[in-house]
């Protein structure tokens, strides 16, 4: 059948996701995760227009999760659920934590203030997770005992799963033209232009902010338990898309309404 779903949402993604990992192979070069400021810092130093691939992995890897969210949206509304094949949607649905995974660890590793408290909130939800809360802490975070290394290693070792398992597929649907890399290197480009991403050098304060996406589960550990609003919560709506396949009208009603909550946390926790 044919698709419904437009070819921008998903081109854009494979193409900020490969220019994020082009990039992230060339910022990885001064790096070490022993020393993750100094190194993220001296990225800008070291390396030739070492600034710009900085600035320019930042926004491709900001652009495509946000693509991802297009994707899904496009697909959602045109019923792939339906028509496709349960695999398919529950691996696209699988992307989501996967693809956050590495934009968090990318904030970890890069280690200023606002790097060392995502660190440090994934670290406590992670264990408070019943039977492999430990596993889950030692494979991705356990920045207590070993800093950035355990979230460096998973930052990479996602990333080039996720581009082979997931990203490569759509190579073979189609070539991607040096055009589609261009277009969104420049919209990374444009981004990165109108609003550098800054390192927070300030003391951990009460209130520093986590990543942007993530503001909205901080805010709601303020009020609720860390099980509720760390993992219940961020949970739900993955299990809404799921659903989407059964009940269709229900599980949508409940990811719009789970949106608007979501977006009144990350509103208030972006104005505190
Ligand atoms: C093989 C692939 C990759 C490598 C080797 C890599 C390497 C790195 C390194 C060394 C840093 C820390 C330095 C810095 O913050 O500038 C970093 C940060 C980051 N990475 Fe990656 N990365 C890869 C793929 C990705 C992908 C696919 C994404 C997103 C989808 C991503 C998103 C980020 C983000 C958001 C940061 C924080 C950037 C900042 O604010 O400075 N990375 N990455």
């Amino acid at each position: 059948m044919k698709s419904r779903v437009s070819p921008w949402a998903s081109w854009g993604l494979c193409a900020s996701f490969l220019l994020a990992v082009i990039t992230g192979i060339i910022i990885n070069y001064p790096y070490r995760a022993e020393i993750p400021l100094i190194s993220t810092v001296g990225i800008e130093g070291t390396v030739p227009f070492g600034a710009l691939f900085r600035y320019l992995h930042y926004y491709s890897g900001q652009l495509a999760f946000l693509l991802l969210i297009w994707h899904t949206t496009e697909a959602l509304l045109g019923q792939s659920y339906r028509y496709r094949r349960p695999f398919f949607w529950t691996t696209l649905i699988s992307t989501y934590p996967l693809t956050l995974l590495v934009l968090f660890t990318g904030y970890i590793i890069r280690g200023d203030e606002t790097g060392l408290l995502a660190g440090r909130i994934a670290e406590n939800l992670a264990l408070k997770l019943p039977l492999i809360g430990e596993l889950i802490n030692r494979l991705l975070f356990a920045v207590m005992e070993e800093g950035a290394h355990r979230a460096y290693l998973a930052h990479v070792f996602l990333s080039w799963g996720l581009l082979v398992g997931l990203i490569s597929w759509h190579f073979r649907l189609r070539r991607l033209e040096l055009q589609d890399l261009a277009l969104w290197a420049s919209v990374a480009l444009l981004l990165a232009l109108l609003f550098p991403p800054s390192l927070e050098f300030a003391p951990l304060a009460t209130h520093a902010k986590g990543p942007w996406f993530f503001l909205g589960i901080q805010e709601a550990l303020r009020y609720f338990s860390p099980y509720l609003a760390g993992l219940l919560f961020p949970a739900l709506p993955l299990l809404l898309l799921w659903l989407c396949k059964w009940w269709p009208k229900r599980a949508a009603l409940g990811l719009l309404l789970w949106h608007v909550v979501y977006l009144s946390f990350t509103l208030v926790g972006a104005l505190r």
